[in-house]
């Protein structure tokens, strides 16, 4: 068995900001409101045209850049996301196009908020028995052309944004950016609670006239539930890597939480009895980007130099299926 470690990091934001005050004028709602409930400020959204895979490539880009590698050098890729461009192929075939690299193997992975830490986990195990050398992760959402922009949708409209982050994964030759270990989970008896029901198999047609007109085809939630869930489940997660490692909180440098709502953050970091400023968010300027959210702010954190060789950082998301997990990192 080999050592994985994260050889680079990247991030790209769609460069057009969207300030609570824009949303006001779509909907029933405040920036005061959004400010207070959830800690946003304003988001990132996408030009027409632009899909989830395009934000993918910039961020892969970065993350090759970071690690001083080329797209020739990536061996596999993981693709993170809820929003891919078509309903199938997956964004990871879109993605080994765009790169303009061979026919390497190409995983997509739905597994929502939570999507980069079951990735990183897969990138993790390929690693270890050798089967791949670089493999490329990547976290990418383009939400604002699927958000009911409307009051009926408010709750979960506000809270959305667009954006990609993408790691390198590749075989440790020193004990630097290691991975230690990854913890996932699942809870599908609360699959409604958090989803969007079509278009869907499970009808004929999958996308009826009507149902464009109940709006099933946008997201639903139940908002206070995810919220308790989320809070429970990421300080869980946040407790379990570190037992696995035998590991204390007090020896974590940063908390990389899911940027699901800053209240959620402030949350766990009460749970946890830690302090606030070992705590990583940026939801206030980025919304919640699902499961481009966890690589966006390990991106910026390192950039930031709020991780130095040698810190322990724990990564933890929680999301839709239920879905949560965390990962140990030593940098
Ligand atoms: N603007 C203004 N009012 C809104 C609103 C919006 N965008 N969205 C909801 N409201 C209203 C509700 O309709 C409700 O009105 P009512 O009291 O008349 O019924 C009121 O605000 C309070 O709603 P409530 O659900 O109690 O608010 P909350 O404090 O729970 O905050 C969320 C709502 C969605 C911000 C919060 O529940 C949350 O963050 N949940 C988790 C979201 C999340 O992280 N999702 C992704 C998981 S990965």
């Amino acid at each position: 068995m080999f050592d994985a470690r994260i050889l680079g990091t990247g991030s790209f934001l769609p460069e057009r900001i969207v300030p609570n005050t824009e949303l006001e004028e779509k909907m029933d709602t405040s920036d005061e409101w959004i400010q207070q409930r959830t800690g946003i400020r304003e988001r990132r959204y996408v030009e027409e045209g632009v899909g989830t895979s395009d934000l993918g490539l910039k961020a892969s880009q970065r993350a090759l850049r970071s690690a001083g590698l080329t797209a020739n050098d990536i061996d596999f890729i993981i693709f993170a996301t809820l929003s891919p461009d078509y309903n199938f192929p997956g964004c990871g075939c879109l993605l080994q196009d765009k790169l303009g690299i061979g026919n390497i193997g190409a995983l997509d992975v739905r597994n929502q908020c939570t999507g980069f830490i079951y990735s990183l986990s897969i990138a993790h195990q390929f690693v270890r028995t050798g089967t791949y050398q670089h493999i490329l992760v990547v976290g990418a959402e383009v939400h604002s052309t699927g958000l009911e922009m409307h009051t009926r949708g408010r709750e979960v409209a506000v809270i959305f944004g667009d954006g990609a982050g993408a790691v390198v994964v590749g075989k440790s030759s020193n004990d630097q950016r290691k991975i230690l270990s990854s913890h996932l989970h699942s809870e599908g008896k609360f699959a409604k609670k958090l989803w969007i029901e079509a278009p869907s198999s499970i009808q004929q047609p999958r996308l009826t006239k009507e149902m464009l007109q109940q709006g099933r085809h946008y997201p639903r939630m139940e908002g206070r539930y995810v919220f308790k869930h989320a809070v429970d489940r990421m300080q869980q997660s946040v407790r379990e890597g570190l037992e696995a490692n035998n590991l204390k909180l007090s020896d974590v440098k940063l908390l990389i939480l899911h940027q699901a709502n800053l209240r959620i953050s402030e949350a766990v970091v009460r749970a946890l009895k830690i302090s606030p400023d070992r705590v990583f968010n940026n939801i206030q300027i980025y919304g919640n980007t699902t499961a481009a959210s966890i690589p966006i702010a390990l991106d910026e954190a390192t950039r930031q130099g709020k991780i130095g060789s040698g810190d322990l950082i724990v990564l933890a998301a929680f999301g839709s299926g239920f879905t949560w997990g965390a990962t140990v990192l030593k940098w």
